[in-house]
């Protein structure tokens, strides 16, 4: 892959991870990229480094730009592994005047490297630097998504280095949010949002609203991961306020189970009824054959979600208890729901699917429906009740 001159004297010099379709859970069943910028000025810095398998490709393209000795700051905006993994080997060839990172940095790149003897200078939000005709200013971002990141902003550029903010995993060979459709690069910076910084929406906020008072000009956003938003950086901003509001909208995710397809049949019952209610957007994802990442994301601008797992062994099945904790985890708020399923003889999945509902306090708009066996007709129409029933209390919440 080329190097890209994103500004003048700023140059992409990143990996491309064409064949990488796990990412500790997160299914990225179209790669992704690990970005790294170089800026050459009097002072030569690089922002972020690459995955420990791909320090030959930042290596081979900071050579297209200059000799990587040549090199005078090394700025970590991120210690995760994806960004800091071909750090050491990156410190020997660079040996580097300064290693500059934010204090909670420090203490993250002391636990994965061990290295006191490396040139460390901690800055803090407000900190800046000087490159000679451009400055880097700092803005701590603790928490998006680790203790440690930070953002790096260069007024001369209008650009925000911005970390593993506003990324998605997506390999391409374009840079650029204009050279892609942009219904996809949405989808998967919504995926990205979904799975990984929705447990941190009210930290999201918080920044955002810092940006704001700290009136930055910014022209282009250029993050770790995915394509460089240069026609509509906007675009990207106004996204993480509605997500990180939770803002969702008439649409219901059914999340469910089956083993001999009666869990199945109630599923599709309860759609019916969230159609007939008036609900335009109804998505069927049965969780053996959608990944829990791809759950995730549709469940981002759900208002309604419903669980439906028949009974194993006195507990739902499985696979339903993997996307429930991941869920969880990322914390969904503002959410209605209820759970169903079918039953050979103890039935208990919705009971325990409820008390993990309870615990995720999405609100529950009914006790959930448990059929014996194979439902009938008859039966269904319970499931098709509960359907209208969560359709009219969304339709109620707007
Ligand atoms: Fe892309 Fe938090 O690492």
């Amino acid at each position: 892959m080329s190097t890209t001159e994103i500004k003048k004297n700023v140059y992409w010099v990143g990996a491309v991870d064409w064949n990488i379709r796990d990412f500790h859970g997160y299914s990225t069943y179209k790669g992704s990229t690990y970005n790294a910028y170089l800026v050459m000025d009097e002072k030569i810095a690089l922002f972020d480094t690459v995955k420990s398998n791909f320090k030959r490709d930042l290596i081979h393209q900071i050579y297209q730009v200059t000799d990587p000795k040549k090199i005078d700051y090394l700025i970590v905006n991120h210690v995760e592994m994806d960004h800091s993994g071909s750090l050491p080997e990156m410190m020997e060839l660079i040996q580097p005047e300064k290693l500059i990172c934010s204090p909670m940095a420090k203490k993250a790149l002391l636990e994965h490297f061990h290295r006191e003897d490396w040139p460390y200078e901690v800055v803090e939000t407000g900190s800046t630097i000087s490159l000679g005709k451009k400055t880097v200013q700092f803005l701590e971002t603790r928490m998006l998504h680790w203790p440690d990141s930070m953002f790096s902003y260069i007024p001369e550029d209008k650009l925000l280095i911005s970390s593993d903010a506003f990324g998605q995993h997506w390999a391409t060979s374009e840079r650029f949010d204009d050279e892609v459709e942009s219904g996809e690069l949405m989808a998967h910076a919504a995926k990205y949002y979904a799975n990984i910084l929705l447990i941190f929406s009210p930290i999201v906020q918080k920044l955002l609203a810092t940006l704001q008072e700290m009136n930055l000009d910014i022209d282009m956003i250029a993050p770790d991961h995915g394509l460089i938003w240069r026609k509509s950086p906007e675009t990207i901003i106004k996204a993480y306020d509605r997500w990180s509001k939770q803002e969702t909208s008439d649409k219901a995710v059914i999340i469910y189970d089956t083993m001999w397809h009666s869990t199945e049949k109630m599923a599709k019952a309860i759609c019916s009824g969230l159609v007939e209610a008036g609900i335009s957007t109804v998505k069927i994802m049965h969780v053996r054959k959608n990944h829990r990442s791809d759950v995730m994301t549709e469940a981002l601008n759900a208002k309604a979600l419903i669980f439906g797992s028949p009974t194993l062994n006195n507990n739902m099945m499985p696979a339903m208890a993997d996307v429930l904790t991941y869920m969880k985890g990322l914390r969904p708020k503002n959410r209605i729901g209820a759970a169903f399923g079918s039953y050979g003889w103890s039935g208990e999945a919705v009971k325990h699917i409820n008390a993990v509902l309870e615990e995720m306090k999405i609100e529950l708009i009914d006790g959930g429906v448990k059929i014996k066996n194979v439902p009938t007709h008859d039966t269904l129409k319970d499931c098709v009740e509960l359907g209208r029933k969560i359709g009219q209390a969304m339709l109620a919440g707007q």
